[in-house]
């Protein structure tokens, strides 16, 4: 065996050279990958006694895509694209043995090889779009080559990867193979040299593509299929662009055509926001006075009380993670109401195709509902989902305390309440930490861990752990009222009001939202979740919202009712402006002497989403969040901020802090009204020509 580079080997079995990757943990494709592949394959050729050369590599998965170390930094010699001319100019047969994940520049390689086998279990994909680039390195030319136009163009622009049978089937495999991969390799690569198979340049095949020349509505008709997934992000139409150009072009005016293309995306405001979003997420898991090795609880058990909306879900994200759950409810009735639920949503999922009726039952089994307390006593971490309110959290704590085993994590899913209260319950402060999930539980990513002044390392690590195995994004943040989410909400949520109040209504507010790119503006959400859980809380506090409190006083509670803020057709979401509702708009304003007028758009949206950086800046002043990227990431994945805008944050200082605090004191000035007083962090950096991300 000879060391080509630090990472890459040459090997010879009989006839066939065999290059074997090793860059643990996942084989990127760091220089000296590059190098030792480009060195090795000169090697191999040259070798009188070498008559095909096989690609594979050691450890746990095919090369799964670029060394994201050097994202950034100035290219270094030899270039991918320079690796795969040589491997696809290659003399003799090249042949690509692939299991794991063979992703983005990893799927790239294999496709400049001649031949490629690969193992069921393989995954294939091109992920580059989720970055908000396209593969730049011949994949958007090659792939359609190989499998035609319209897989292509679905892998390229969802970024979502194929399994080892359908890579069989469209094409992208030339076999499936199993046991010892290399030797797989090796006997493919000994037959198509006995069968003196040719030289399988996809570069130089066309037969796939062909028929979708002259064909522009193939491309339309994609266009308008993806329109609702992709609207705001750049990459997908540049991806679709480029597939178009493979169609169009010989192959190497089509390369520089994509290469093109992936420098005008990789310059993107949307590609850096998705760039920085990307490791903004991976920070997310880091806690400096955490280590990443500190033990967590190992969970294999886990308990859930309450089966109400959170803990129904809840108990499902543990259930799909194969963790036993055991739901505890205080009477038989909410029980079976919560577990019907719960197997009603698992039966929709069949209904849907993506679950057998074996899949739901094996999770359903998984699920244990009872009423006895002490089938919680062997569970690893407990989750408390009961009603909203201090003194009946108290109670199931002090009574959870008493069964609980020692070391077991307690947390609660509070969304207001102080979780250090709670944790004073019990004689365990230290096990107690919040686990704030967002409706619906089982399906939103995000999961606000909730650290106490007491909470151990134990604690935090098993939360951040679990929450990860149960496919959630969790995000450490710290006591206060609303935590990060809903705290830095209920400022945009107030500037909601006032807007509709001084002129705008809520489908013009709306629409502000939704063209900047999220799902729904805060009327419809409001509508979505019920307009009468806040008006319950108003009147138990004695507070008031006056356009709000009117509409649920007319039974108007939102969706379920068939009208809120908006009214809505029987079985359809849309939400439709509704003149009953403008007039008790204006009938409010007139009565609060408030003289409407014409609100512009760019004032809807300042005034919607600058205080509540503003309030982000606070938290990041009172360290409720460690990090300011931590508060896009509880943005993106908890209330649908458009990721190709990165956060709030990000977004923030790709403003200027300046100019944004400059224009709250505008506001302060106009509306005489202590609520625009920029947070002190954003005045000191605004001053020192700095950002949140580079404080
Ligand atoms: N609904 C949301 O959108 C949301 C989001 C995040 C967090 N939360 C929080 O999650 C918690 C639960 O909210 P929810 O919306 O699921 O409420 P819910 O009213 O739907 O469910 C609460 C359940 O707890 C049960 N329960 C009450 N006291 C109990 C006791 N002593 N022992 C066992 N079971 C008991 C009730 O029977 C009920 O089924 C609250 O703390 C809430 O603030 C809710």
């Amino acid at each position: 065996m000879t060391k080509i580079s630090e990472s890459v080997d040459l090997d010879r079995r009989g006839r066939v050279a065999v290059l074997t990757v090793n860059n643990p943990p996942v084989n990127a494709l760091s220089q000296h990958v590059r190098r030792g592949l480009y060195d090795g394959l000169a090697q191999a050729t040259a070798d009188a006694g070498v008559d095909a050369i096989v690609i594979a590599c050691a450890g746990r998965t095919f090369i799964a895509g670029a060394d994201i170390t050097e994202f950034g930094k100035p290219p270094t010699e030899p270039g991918l694209h320079a690796v795969l001319d040589r491997i696809e100019g290659s003399p003799k047969p090249v042949v690509a043995a692939i299991h794991g994940t063979a992703l983005g520049g990893g799927l790239e390689v294999t496709l400049a090889c001649h031949y490629r086998v690969g193992v069921k279990a393989a995954r294939f994909g091109l992920p580059e779009v989720k970055l908000g680039i396209l593969p730049g390195a011949g994949g958007t030319q090659r792939l359609p080559r190989v499998v035609g136009v319209e897989k292509a163009l679905q892998m390229i622009v969802s970024g979502d990867p194929i399994g080892g049978d359908e890579a069989l089937r469209v094409g992208l495999i030339d076999e499936l193979v199993d046991g010892d991969l290399a030797a797989a390799g090796v006997a493919f690569a000994e037959k198509v040299v006995r069968e003196k198979r040719p030289l399988k340049k996809i570069r130089d095949l066309t037969d796939k593509i062909a028929p979708a020349r002259g064909k522009p509505e193939i491309f339309a008709e994609f266009r308008k299929s993806v329109a609702r997934q992709t609207r705001g992000f750049r990459a997908p139409e540049s991806c679709i662009k480029a597939v178009e150009a493979a169609v169009a072009l010989p192959f190497d005016d089509g390369i520089k055509r994509e290469r093109e293309l992936f420098v005008e995306l990789l310059n993107s405001a949307e590609s850096k926001a998705q760039r920085y979003f990307f490791f903004a997420e991976r920070e997310a898991a880091k806690i400096p006075d955490v280590p990443a090795d500190t033990p967590p609880v190992d969970v294999k058990k886990a308990a859930v009380i309450g089966a109400g909306t959170m803990g129904g879900g809840i108990a499902m994200n543990f259930a799909n993670a194969g963790i036993p759950v055991t739901v505890v409810e205080m009477s038989q009735e909410a029980l079976d109401r919560g577990l019907g639920i719960v197997r009603k949503n698992y039966e929709a999922t069949a209904s849907r195709g993506r679950l057998t009726m074996a899949d739901v039952e094996k999770r359903m089994g998984l699920i244990r509902g009872t009423l006895d307390w002490g089938a919680m006593a062997d569970a690893d971490i407990v989750i408390e989902a009961v009603f909203e309110e201090m003194p009946i959290k108290k109670e199931v704590f002090a009574k959870l305390d008493g069964i609980a085993k020692p070391g077991a994590v307690l947390a609660t899913n509070t969304s207001t309440l102080d979780v250090n209260e709670i944790a004073s319950a019990t004689k365990r402060p230290e096990s107690v930490v919040g686990t704030h999930f967002f409706s619906p539980a089982n399906v939103m990513r995000l999961l606000e861990n909730v650290r106490g002044t007491k909470s151990s390392k134990t604690a935090i690590a098993t939360a951040m752990t679990v929450g990860r195995r149960i496919g959630k994004v969790p995000v450490l943040v710290g006591v206060c009222y609303g935590f990060v989410g809903n705290r830095m909400l209920h400022q945009r949520g107030l500037q909601a009001e006032r807007l509709i109040l001084e002129g705008a209504l809520p489908h013009q507010v709306d629409k502000v939202l939704t063209d900047f790119g999220f799902p729904m503006g805060p009327f419809a959400m409001g509508d979505l979740a019920g307009l009468d859980v806040g008006w319950r809380i108003r009147k138990g506090r004695g507070a008031t919202s006056p356009v709000a409190d009117r509409i649920c006083e007319l039974g108007r509670f939102g969706q379920k009712t068939g009208a809120g803020y908006f009214r809505y057709e029987k079985g359809d979401r849309t939400p439709i402006p509704d003149p009953d509702v403008e007039k008790i708009i204006t009938e409010v304003a007139a009565e609060q002497g408030i003289t409407r007028r014409h609100i512009p758009d760019d004032e809807i949206l300042e005034r919607l989403l600058y205080p509540m950086v503003n309030e982000g800046a606070k938290i990041l002043d009172e360290k409720i969040a460690i990090r300011a990227s931590d508060v896009d990431v509880i943005w993106v994945y908890g209330y649908g901020w458009p990721v190709y805008r990165g956060g709030p944050m990000f977004w923030a200082d790709s403003i200027g802090l300046r100019k944004l605090r400059d224009r709250l004191l505008e506001f302060k000035k106009r509306a005489g009204d202590a609520f625009w007083t920029p947070a002190p962090l954003l005045d000191r950096l605004a001053d020192a020509g700095k950002g949140f991300l580079d404080r």
